[in-house]
């Protein structure tokens, strides 16, 4: 029988689940793994919110930092779901490091920030610091690049790694809403807060997550600044109505690869033909592809937010930690990370969706045509579409393949046309 003495900061949706399930599921875990796990104290800023646990059945303790050194009993792991990328989290998870306690966190934005450091502290005391439940969720993929096909040359990673975004994307198209009444609905429901929310809506949570994915898959650096970031407010319900009808999804997607010798990495909404799997991912699901060059496409999907799901995360690590695991953190040793240079994506091709409203008078097409054609980009399809207001009328097009630079160039002349009347929408297309 194995004990393991773990105290957690932060009680969140997270920390609440983990602290419920441990409880629930303790004798599962003694009968199947050997292993008795004892919370031995909790913190968290506020004591009497209400839970789904009683807090007095535990240790309180006021100070988080106070966690590491609970009358004189020092914990085996520290669970960190207080979150922030500094602050008291960053402060907790380096001291516990630096004192040799195993850390399990679930905060992205604090490993995509200062994980080359952190991850630095746990080599050097020879700890885990864990972090399953930063990346999607419930979804087991740091554990599936870390452990199950760390010996695979990943070709490309990339997904839907934000629930928050996802949920609001699926619901303006099921419930034909603008973006602001379902960011109203997504903060009501908790799938996100004020706080949150610039994070969720402006990719930088999926970008964070992306961060770690990209050091584990390809042995590169941990740097958030390699990450171009795009977040879906531009995105409008006509646009989602658009691209329905010329048999797209629009999705945030992640997605990293090298190219000459570079990483490109980068998050942005984009046009997803809708019989891909990844079109069909609806609500606050996550889904990741990875493409090795021993697996085609491996694809997992599941819950990548809510309490519970992440809750099994943090399980596993707790659990890796108990196996005496002797994986490092990340896969490598930290000396082995690469510095790569960032590659610039305008310079990668692609198709494009456009979006031109325009004042319906004699030779716009052919003006928007002539101007497409003056940049070599050839139109696959184009489709002008009759609308209620009768000089704003959409012209919907999809490109060829072309340069992002390419395009932007001859769009920014197009905008300036007299009878273009909005900004021209451009979405990428996978
Ligand atoms: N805010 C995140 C999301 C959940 O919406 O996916 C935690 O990573």
């Amino acid at each position: 029988m194995k004990n393991l003495n773990i105290c957690i900061a932060g009680l969140g949706n997270v920390g609440s689940a983990v602290v419920g399930l441990i409880d629930k599921n303790s004798q599962y875990i003694k009968n199947k793994s050997n292993l008795t796990i004892n919370i031995i104290g909790l913190s968290a800023k506020n004591r009497d919110k209400e839970r789904n646990f009683n807090v007095r059945d535990y240790k309180w303790i006021e100070n988080p930092i106070d966690l590491l050194n609970i009358n004189d009993l020092k914990p085996d792991i520290l669970i960190e779901l207080i979150g922030y990328e500094k602050g008291v989290s960053y402060e907790l998870v380096k001291t516990a490091l630096s004192q040799k306690i195993h850390v399990v966190t679930g905060n992205k934005a604090m490993l995509a920030m200062y994980g080359q450091e952190l991850f630095r502290i746990a080599e050097q005391n020879q700890v885990s610091l864990l972090f399953e439940a930063a990346v999607a969720g419930g979804i087991p993929i740091i554990k599936t690049l870390k452990n199950n096909i760390f010996l695979n040359k990943v070709k490309k990673i990339s997904g839907i790694l934000n629930g928050t975004t996802n949920y609001i994307l699926t619901t303006m198209e099921t419930q034909n809403k603008s973006f602001e009444d379902v960011l109203h609905d997504a903060k009501k429901r908790g799938f996100t807060s004020d706080n949150e929310s610039k994070l969720d809506i402006g990719g930088y949570d999926a970008a964070h997550k992306l961060t770690l994915l990209s050091t584990i898959a390809f042995g590169v650096n941990v740097d958030f600044n390699l990450n171009k970031v795009e977040g879906i407010e531009k995105i409008t319900i006509e646009d989602i109505n658009f691209v329905k009808h010329l048999g797209f999804r629009i999705k945030l997607i992640s997605e990293s690869f090298l190219i000459n010798d570079m990483i490109c990495s980068s998050t942005k909404p984009k046009l997803i033909p809708l019989d891909k799997p990844m079109a069909n991912v609806d609500g606050a699901l996550n889904a990741i592809n990875v493409e090795t060059d021993q697996l085609e496409n491996l694809y997992l999907e599941g819950e990548g937010a809510g309490g519970l799901a992440t809750a099994s995360s943090i399980l596993s690590d707790i659990f890796e930690i108990s196996n005496n695991s002797k994986f490092t953190s990340i896969g490598y040793n930290i000396n082995d990370l690469k510095k790569y240079q960032k590659f610039d994506s305008s310079n990668l091709e692609s198709k494009f969706y456009l979006r031109i409203r325009v004042k319906d008078q004699p030779g716009v097409l052919s003006k928007i045509t002539t101007y497409l054609n003056d940049s070599n980009i050839s139109v696959e399809k184009i489709l002008q579409t009759p609308d209620k207001k009768e000089n704003n009328i959409p012209i919907l097009i999809i490109t060829h393949k072309i340069k992002t630079s390419e395009l932007l160039n001859s769009v920014n002349k197009i905008s300036d046309l007299e009878f273009v009347n909005e900004n021209i929408s451009i979405i990428p297309i996978e």
